[in-house]
């Protein structure tokens, strides 16, 4: 069984995109819809939060989980890798997203000048941009933090008159700067990503993590049999969110393209 694990609804992006690229696996999605927005909290809070996903999906029999939130990757993964996993799961394995976007974004660059959008908490935490200055020391990095998306998103808003004059006020100072790439650092964006470059203009190449998360876990399956050994493919696929919400089986159709069954779940 492979976990996903997003604040939101935002990952079910990703869901999509590994059911599309590997769907014979079993799978077990988890969105936080009761604590959701992440990326306004403090970086001990994202960690408690994704701690407790990452117990209840290994709990249900993940051997694998894609932190498919770039919030709790920026602010949780790292640590969860190297102090909690070694300790209780040794065995079991948790990835994010943020390293195959930046690889695929210092791979696209041709002018050397990327912009990164995200959470307060995402882009307060550099990580993208540490992660892309690893794969070519000469880039040129700029952030914006874009904290109103997420929670129009989770609304289902996506086409709201308002949504526009805010990505100009978010993209402007990247555009000022000239990016030639722009990488959406919240698996949220993706649904919005046509009305992102339209403001960013049509010279703008556009990372969006639903586009690679699919053919990126292909190839780490490929690389460690040990793992895909142990993965169940029974096509089976479980949802779980931790609230009910007026509108999330509505939103959950407009991402993941299908109706979804959700169970709620405390953590
Ligand atoms: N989808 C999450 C991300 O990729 C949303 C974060 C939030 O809950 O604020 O960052």
């Amino acid at each position: 069984m492979i976990g996903i694990f997003d604040s939101g609804l935002g990952g079910l992006t990703i869901l999509k995109s590994l059911l599309r690229e590997l769907p014979s696996y079993d799978y077990i999605y988890l969105g936080d819809i009761a604590r959701v927005p992440y990326g306004s909290r403090s970086f001990d809070t994202i960690y408690s939060y994704t701690l407790e996903a990452v117990d209840f999906l290994f709990k249900k029999g993940c051997k694998l989980i894609i932190l498919a939130c770039n919030t709790a990757s920026a602010a949780a993964l790292r640590k969860i890798q190297q102090e909690y996993l070694p300790v209780k799961y040794p065995d079991l394995r948790v990835l994010g997203v943020l390293i195959p976007a930046a690889e695929e974004a210092a791979k696209m660059t041709k002018n050397g000048k990327i912009g990164v959008i995200g959470t307060e908490a995402t882009v307060k935490s550099e990580t993208l941009k540490y992660e892309l200055i690893k794969q070519n020391s000469n880039l040129k990095v700029y952030q914006s933090a874009c904290p109103l998306l997420v929670p129009i998103i989770e609304a289902g808003e996506m086409r709201w008159i308002g949504l526009d004059l805010i990505l100009k006020k978010y993209l402007k100072p990247l555009k000022e700067k000239n990016v030639d790439t722009l990488v959406l650092g919240c698996t949220h964006y993706s649904v919005i990503k046509k009305e992102i470059a339209k403001v960013m203009g049509s010279k703008v190449k556009i990372v969006s993590e639903d586009d690679i998360i699919g053919f990126k876990l292909k190839n780490y399956l490929s690389r460690h049999p040990e793992m895909e050994k142990k993965l169940s493919k029974k096509r089976k696929r479980y949802y779980f969110t931790t609230s009910y919400s007026q509108n999330f089986t509505k939103v959950a159709k407009i991402f993941l393209k299908m109706e979804a069954d959700f169970n709620i779940v405390k953590l």
